[in-house]
């Protein structure tokens, strides 16, 4: 069971515009670090613990689940930690706050832009990832439950 590819390709992708934005001088990197240490724990997270849930989808809605237990336990430690997280998502926006102010002060349009696209990420998460990711675990369990 893994993250879907999409999905580890955007982490990617949001962390390598970050990395841009930490070299950048003065008070755009600066906040891009605050940023970073936020952030780094919070994907960690989610890769370990929200994410690999999606990897049992399948395009035909059809398909053995590997490791149904494990996909049960996955999406009960997503429910416990997921105040946490959604916490993590707010201290996330903050910092995205400061990073977007200096990004644009200083005419940084590329880190501006990424600022918008983490915030969209993380609002794309609370609407459909996580919960789908939750729909899963409680979904599999009830399955073998039933199954005895
Ligand atoms: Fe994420
Ligand atoms: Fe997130």
């Amino acid at each position: 069971m893994e993250v879907p590819s999409s999905l580890r390709k955007e982490h990617e992708e949001l962390l390598s515009m970050l990395e841009r934005a930490m070299a950048e001088p003065g008070e755009v990197g600066e906040a891009a670090k605050a940023v970073s240490e936020k952030l780094m724990p919070h994907f960690h997270k989610e890769e370990e613990l929200a994410l690999p849930q999606l990897g049992c989808l399948t395009l035909s809605g059809e398909g053995r689940v590997e490791n149904p237990e494990r996909v049960v336990e996955l999406s009960e430690r997503l429910k416990e930690e997921l105040p946490i997280m959604l916490e993590e998502h707010v201290q996330i926006a903050i910092a995205l706050e400061s990073l977007r102010a200096a990004a644009e002060s200083a005419g940084k349009g590329d880190h501006v832009r990424f600022a918008d696209m983490l915030l969209l990420h993380a609002q794309m998460e609370e609407e459909v990832l996580y919960p789908a990711s939750l729909l899963i675990g409680a979904y599999i369990r009830q399955r073998l439950t039933t199954r005895g």
